[in-house]
């Protein structure tokens, strides 16, 4: 049977099991050994999952880092009934509802300097596209439409629409779409350096790097730069954490030149590396940011671009009275089901006093996945906050090893995402210590299953 057959599940396998997988066509995945070999999750409650073998997994990495607060939440569950119940939609378009105001106004309470307005998107890659959009926007409405270009990184992921996997650096994500990318943008080069080894926190060196925005503005004319855009602490790609000063020195040469500069927080944002947001935890505040994942813990898709005020007067003040301003916006932007989700978030941040409660766990955390170091198939780990980045050695070729190591894992019980050869690990925030021993044992015994298998 080719792997594109009809595959049946039958009845003597748990319930919740479709009677084919060939129709769905799924993302970022390989669709063919899936196929082959399911893992279907049917059930999550708090920090465990269970699979359609009746397997219960621990969530060692908040889903897709969008589910802090576990799964299942009752706060949620019923602010989002209630909601469908009373209003279950309105256009975003020249009207609204109170909800909406309420979620902006309660995140501009926590965002960092006067990053007090609030533009919803529908997650994360539309947050980065609407960034993007209103950085160009800013600098017509300053007279400087000639401030085209947008400076990104390697290794970065800024999601895949074009805007985000032109300023994107992950290069699988990049080569088949050439043809079709943003003009003007350059990359600098990543931060991680071969001496940033088992470095738990920010490395000492390669803030030098950040001369890379430096050298651009210099070869390309720093009056055609609009915007340049990083991750604090590049996710996706593994936990890249900025090395000391690096942020900081970004700042200062978008500061001298007029280039804006851009945080995509979307998996940093709310907490993950200790403080509600990177820009706070790392002491630099940009002029624009990105969120989406945590905003509502997961369960409904909403982002949102949060801006400083003299970005949003002069965009909206410099435009004539009765007109739309920005010529941008979703039909699911800030739907209230998903508004409702982020006003209970924000409750249950504030009732369970979450952010003090990820500052207090960091430090077992980090200690606990260090732990991993004596182990001869990991080739290096790096941390901050409750995020971590295990590489194993390459085996063959680049992802081999990392996917491997996955379904050892996942059969042992802990799950969680893996980029290439790289295993990130990211708790919930309610998770407490018993949590992260059973994470870091389990990925202990799934890592050795790994490493003898492989010899063998
Ligand atoms: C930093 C960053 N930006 C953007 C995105 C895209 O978000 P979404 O998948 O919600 O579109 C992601 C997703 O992982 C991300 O990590």
């Amino acid at each position: 049977m080719n792997s594109f057959s009809i595959i049946k599940f039958m009845a003597s396998e748990k319930t919740n099991i479709p009677n084919s997988l060939n129709e769905h066509w799924m993302p970022f995945t390989a669709n063919r050994d899936f196929k082959e070999n399911p893992r279907l999750i049917t059930e999550a409650k708090g920090l465990y999952l269970k699979n359609h073998h009746g397997k219960t997994m621990i969530d060692a990495s908040s889903g897709l880092f969008c589910n802090p607060l576990g799964h299942g939440r009752k706060e949620i569950i019923n602010a989002i009934t209630k909601q469908l119940e009373t209003l279950d939609y309105t256009q975003p378009f020249q009207q609204g509802f109170g909800g909406s105001f309420e979620l902006a106004t309660k995140i501009s309470q926590h965002t960092p300097g006067n990053l007090n307005r609030i533009f919803f998107s529908t997650g994360g890659s539309d947050a980065v596209e609407t960034a993007i959009k209103i950085s160009i926007a800013y600098h017509k409405a300053k007279g400087q439409g000639q401030r085209f270009r947008i400076v990104g990184r390697e290794r970065a992921y800024h999601g895949m629409h074009v805007g985000g996997t032109s300023v994107g650096g992950m290069v699988n994500n990049v080569k088949t779409y050439a043809s079709l990318l943003m003009p003007g943008v350059v990359h600098m080069r990543h931060t991680h350096l071969p001496d940033h080894k088992f470095v738990s926190g920010q490395p000492e060196t390669g803030a030098e790097l950040a001369e890379d925005l430096e050298r651009f503005a210099a070869n390309f004319g720093s009056e055609n730069i609009a915007a340049c855009i990083v991750e604090p602490t590049a996710g996706s790609t593994g936990t890249l954490v900025p090395p000391k000063g690096y942020l900081q020195r970004l700042r200062e040469i978008c500061d001298k030149h007029g280039i804006l500069l851009i945080f995509d927080e979307v998996i940093t944002g709310w907490g993950r590396m200790g403080s509600v947001f990177a820009s706070q935890e790392f002491g630099v505040t940009p002029d624009i940011m990105t969120m989406a994942k945590a905003t509502t813990n997961g369960v409904v898709p909403l982002g949102a671009v949060a801006c400083k005020e003299e970005i949003y007067d002069a965009i909206v003040e410099n435009a004539p009275k009765g007109v739309i301003e920005l010529f941008h916006g979703y039909t699911y932007s800030a739907i209230p089901v998903a508004v409702a989700a982020g006003l209970a978030v924000q409750g249950i941040f504030e009732k369970e006093d979450i952010f003090n409660r990820v500052k207090e766990l960091v430090p077992y955390f980090q200690k606990a996945i260090f732990s991993l170091k004596d182990i001869d198939v990991v080739e290096n780990i790096r941390g901050y906050g409750l995020m971590a980045g295990v590489d194993m050695k390459m085996d063959q070729k680049p992802g081999k090893a990392g996917f491997t190591c996955y379904k050892h894992c996942y059969d042992g019980g802990v799950n969680f995402k893996a980029t290439g050869d790289c295993l990130i690990i990211a708790p919930m925030f309610i998770s407490e210590k018993k949590h992260i021993d059973e994470i870091v044992d389990k990925l202990r015994t799934g890592i050795l299953t790994y490493s003898k298998n492989k010899k063998n």
